[in-house]
């Protein structure tokens, strides 16, 4: 018998009315573990992709499957980051991020003191703990984000376009820790993101779509070409340069062949 995949979308469908948004019937495979981005162009269904494997949103026809049986509404084995985090602004970085653990039964508060301070102190956040969401930055606002998922005790991160909203050198910062936080803790991610550069800097694995009905353009193993370890020389290196302008041409491509 063939092993179940860890996390597979098999023959969806998914509309909107009779909008069509992606080309059916739509198969992918990802394993636990995989680092993988959605990377393609504004509206061709990325967003929606990941919706359904939050439970956020369910396909019109076709399963997502999790270890094999369909996923359901929103838990905590999928967590979700967004663009911009609505933390809580009468909370402490400390408390919201106590609050992802607020429905774990099978922990004690200790216990759950123990996990956010492990989770601060892995995004960076150890000296914060004690200050409220609208006196910190927007970059760190988003690793509240990300160490509230993983305190939750989130095995798949959803992330969309995280880090969209920031400026250019803090994104890079943040793509750099990100990649470090899961060679220490390694989750399965779905990373939504229109930026080539971001997705081939983070990613093991591109997926490329194409123009909305979205259908897989092509799905490129990063980490035979670049390595698993990525550092901010990465992105000086000549194998980086040549990822980034064949994944480039394709998405103009894509462009023209839709117009
Ligand atoms: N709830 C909805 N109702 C109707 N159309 C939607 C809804 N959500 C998304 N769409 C449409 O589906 C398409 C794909 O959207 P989305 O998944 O957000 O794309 P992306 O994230 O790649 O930019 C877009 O044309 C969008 O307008
Ligand atoms: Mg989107």
């Amino acid at each position: 018998m063939l092993p179940v995949p860890y996390l597979s979308f098999v023959a969806v469908t998914k509309n909107f009315g009779t909008l069509h948004v992606v080309e059916t019937p739509f198969n992918l495979e990802i394993p636990r573990g995989q680092f993988v981005a959605f990377l393609g162009p504004s509206g061709c269904g990325k967003t929606t992709l990941m919706r359904m494997v939050g439970g956020l949103d369910t396909p019109t026809d076709g399963s997502i499957l999790l270890e094999g049986a369909p996923v359901g509404g929103p838990d905590r084995r999928r967590g979700m980051v967004f663009q911009s985090y609505s933390s809580f602004p009468w909370l402490t970085v400390e408390q919201n991020v106590l609050f992802g653990m607020k429905y774990r039964t099978d922990l004690l508060p200790s216990e759950k003191r123990a996990r956010a301070l492990h989770y601060l102190k892995l995004v960076g956040l150890q000296d914060f703990g004690a200050a409220y969401p609208n006196r910190i930055s927007g970059g760190m606002r988003q690793r509240v984000a990300i160490a509230r998922t993983l305190a939750a005790g989130s095995e798949i991160l959803l992330m969309d376009e995280p880090f969209g909203a920031l400026d250019a050198q803090l994104r890079e910062e943040l793509q750099v820790e990100l990649r470090r936080i899961q060679t220490e803790d390694t989750k399965t991610i779905i990373f939504v993101t229109h930026d080539v550069e971001e997705a081939i800097f983070l990613a093991d694995r591109v997926i490329v779509f194409s123009p909305r009905p979205a259908t897989i353009r092509a799905d490129i193993d990063v980490t035979s070409i670049l390595g698993a370890v990525r550092d901010l020389t990465t992105r000086d290196g000549q194998a980086f340069f040549n990822l980034r302008t064949k994944i480039l041409h394709m998405l103009r491509n894509a462009h023209t062949a839709a117009a």
